[in-house]
């Protein structure tokens, strides 16, 4: 007899790891039965894999799981059973309020034992009550992962690094995802020579501070080297880095390896010396306006992206000014922008100085209508230019292909469906606000 098969669903919220992880939770528990379900109402187990970056997250949970507990009841009604997990960021931060306001929930679990939930699991089924795991376990668990489940495109994201030392005032995620640990570069070249034998042309490498990699020696400059050298692989990002370690062979890379696109998300913050000290970011303004010069002097077309957030506790009107000057002065492709957050147990939470609500409001509709004035413009440039996409799925539009330029923005073309996980040259025609549409010329296989 075959076990009856079972459907799972995970909803995500988060970084980019947080989505990496959640396609691994699939592959986990893949092996016991569970394939995809398009939506909870299908699915006999949902895994809500959650973040815990900002205001709000905790509430949209259990928003979500009230939702949820609907649907397990009215199971459990019909004489059937449906198993609810929380995973990630809140599960970390606050497993334990999770069991208490919402005790339906059958299993908590962290970001660093998810290669546990076939075992979670069996345990939740026997037992009445939840399971709770959030431990960071002396094993690392990407020894106890299969391996991942056939690509679901030309793109992929590969987890190197996971954690974080830094200790931003403002931040829980080294609270979250605990101490800074990198992937070994074996174990790293054999996923990646995999996504790329099954067609992926561009891996983006994630880490919470991913350029402290330090799976070997010389670093994550060395790593895109080693990658670079695998056939097939056309197109290497990486993300997110800390200014603070961005170290020689990381910028070589930039100047030697042509599969390393150019464009780089390296947030800043602020740009406030004081600021910066509050926040404990261990770097000065000057400090990353030289490494931006550094940056662009090893890779000239390369173009920035950062984080911003406003309103951190001791943000004056005069620091915020700085950092609308610091926005002038580097010229950012695309920007993220944040009202501060007081996170539960971070040092900026208790500090003194917290701005008024309506006051970060204020700066951040102004910082944002910079940053997107600035996005257009470098979008605007792009007009007329040749430059070369990679296709990775049809658009909204008949005979429509959208992919991706070397400056990750959306590019729109008529073409043929066989463009998917092709490198095409194109000219661009327009600009849009968040896209580009341009004529495809010729198409070009890069040897990798
Ligand atoms: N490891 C990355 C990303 C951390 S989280 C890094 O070091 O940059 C992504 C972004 O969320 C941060 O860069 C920051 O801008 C924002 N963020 C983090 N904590 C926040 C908080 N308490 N309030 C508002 N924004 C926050
Ligand atoms: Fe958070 Fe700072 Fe670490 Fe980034 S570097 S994850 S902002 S503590
Ligand atoms: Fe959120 Fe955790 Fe990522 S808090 S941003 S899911 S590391």
């Amino acid at each position: 007899m075959t076990a009856k098969a079972k459907r799972l669903h995970v909803i995500t919220w988060g970084c980019q790891m947080n989505v990496y992880d959640s396609a691994r939770m699939q592959d986990v528990l893949a092996p016991l039965g569970y394939a995809p379900a398009a939506t909870p109402e299908d699915a006999d187990m949902v895994i809500l894999n959650t973040c815990h970056i900002r205001d709000k997250a905790a509430e949209k949970v259990f928003s979500e799981l009230g939702r949820l507990r609907a649907l397990k009841q009215a199971r459990a009604a019909a004489g059937g059973r449906m198993i609810l997990a929380v995973a990630g960021c809140v599960a970390q931060a606050e497993g334990a309020e999770i069991l208490a306001r919402a005790p339906y929930v059958d299993v908590v679990l962290g970001p660093q034992t998810y290669h546990r939930l076939p075992e979670l699991v069996a345990r939740a089924s026997r037992a009445a009550g939840a399971v709770i795991d959030t431990d960071f376990p002396a094993e690392d668990k990407f020894d106890h992962l299969p391996a991942p489940a056939a690509p679901q495109g030309p793109t992929a994201f590969l987890t190197v690094q996971e954690g974080c030392d830094k200790f931003c005032a403002f931040c829980v995620v080294p609270y979250t995802r605990g101490a800074e640990q990198s992937r070994r570069l074996a174990a790293v070249l054999a996923e990646a020579r995999a996504l790329a034998a099954a067609g992926v042309r561009e891996i983006t490498l994630l880490g919470q501070n991913v350029n402290a990699w330090h799976g070997a020696p010389g670093g994550l400059g060395r790593l895109l080297r080693d990658l670079a050298g695998i056939p097939g692989l056309a197109r290497l990002r990486y993300t997110t880095s800390h200014p603070g370690d961005m170290d020689d062979g990381l910028i070589d890379a930039h100047r030697e390896v042509p599969q390393l696109m150019p464009f780089l998300h390296l947030p800043v913050q602020s740009g406030s010396d004081r600021v910066l000290a509050a926040m404990n970011r261990r770097h000065t303004v000057a400090d990353y306006r030289r490494l931006v010069d550094r940056l662009r002097a090893a890779r000239p077309d390369l173009a920035l992206s950062s984080d911003f957030i406003v309103g951190h506790p001791g943000e004056s009107a005069a620091d915020f000014r700085a950092t609308c000057d610091l926005v002038r002065a580097v010229g950012f492709a695309q920007a993220f922008s944040f009202r501060y957050s007081p996170r539960p147990g971070t040092p900026a939470a208790a500090a003194p100085g917290q701005v008024a609500e309506a006051e970060k409001e204020a700066r951040l509709a102004e910082l944002q209508a910079l940053l997107r004035d600035q996005q257009t413009a470098f979008n605007a440039a792009c007009v007329g230019r040749e430059t070369e996409v990679l296709f990775t799925a049809p658009g909204r539009h008949p005979g429509q292909m959208v992919g991706r330029s070397p400056w990750l923005q959306p590019v729109h073309v008529t073409g043929p469906a066989t463009l998917t996980g092709r490198i095409a040259r194109v000219r661009i025609a327009a600009a849009l606000p968040n896209s580009l549409s341009a004529t495809l010329l010729s198409e070009e296989h890069l040897a990798a």
